[in-house]
């Protein structure tokens, strides 16, 4: 098949066809993403929770992110790879947002990269764009400014609701090719969705999104205890793999493994 270019995804965006995105950090779980059909592939900051053991993404470098950004691009055929700008990478100015940008082209060889903020940032879309950069935004709740918003709280009830519609059209008007909106009521999710030009991509935001999107750790169940209310759990992969691991070494322990066949004899 042909690879995911960012005018596909506004196509099915007027074909009224969802599209799905997940998350990716390294080469197994990137290429069978790409073999599944998953058009968008995210690198997500979310690595810091979900492979780096941080307990909130603001910790996360670029220097950390690249060489998963770099497994995960090296692994598709077909999927449009987004890498997450982390926090500190790109909010003091446009020029530092295209020159971390520039690294994750470049070294990390992604298709687009992802930040959060609305209107604010329209002067780094701008930037980024100018220069070939495509870009993915992200407004409703925005994880690295967490500490700023009190914590995992749905943002844009009531008249707020307002505000995140103005940030998603300063963000199309800077020329981002999407924007993800992230705990934000499912009505005015389905309001933005319907005023933009450019893809909506929800993660607890609604059905009327035009794209969902979830951390594939979350999607799969590798990670365990209580999720968020937007996850939907397809497999157990944590219980896949625990007892795959307690069954090895119940084998070694048992002298079963290695048997005859997986020995090498003169
Ligand atoms: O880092 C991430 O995983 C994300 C998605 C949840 C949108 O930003
Ligand atoms: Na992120």
């Amino acid at each position: 098949g042909r690879k995911v270019r960012v005018h596909h995804l506004r196509e099915l965006k007027e074909r009224g066809e969802p599209w799905p995105m997940l998350t990716a950090y390294d080469m197994y779980t990137a290429a069978l993403f790409d073999e599944a059909g998953i058009p968008v592939l995210l690198v997500g900051d979310s690595a810091a929770n979900n492979v780096f053991g941080y307990d909130t993404t603001v910790p996360v470098t670029v220097d950390e992110l690249l060489p998963l950004v770099r497994s995960v691009t090296r692994s598709v055929k077909r999927s449009l790879v987004v890498a997450d700008l982390p926090f500190g990478s790109y909010q003091l100015s446009p020029q530092q947002a295209l020159e971390t940008s520039i690294r994750f082209m470049k070294e990390g060889r992604a298709h687009a990269v992802k930040l959060e903020g609305g209107q604010r940032f329209a002067p780094h879309v701008e930037a980024l764009t100018a220069a070939g950069v495509p870009v993915m935004g992200h407004i409703g709740f925005t994880p690295q400014s967490e500490h700023n918003l009190g914590g995992y709280r749905v943002q844009g009830r009531g008249e707020a609701a307002d505000v995140l519609l103005a940030d998603a059209l300063a963000l199309q008007a800077a020329g981002a090719f999407a924007v993800v909106m992230e705990m934000v009521p499912a009505e005015a999710a389905k309001r933005v969705t319907a005023e933009l030009k450019i893809p909506t991509v929800g993660i607890g935001a609604g059905p009327d999104c035009d794209a969902q999107v979830l951390v594939w750790q979350d999607m799969a169940g590798l990670r365990r205890g209580k999720a968020a209310r937007f996850v939907k759990r397809y497999a157990d992969v944590a219980t896949v793999l625990q007892d795959a691991a307690t069954a090895f070494a119940e084998d070694v322990r048992r002298g079963e493994f290695p048997a005859p066949e997986h020995s090498f004899h003169d």
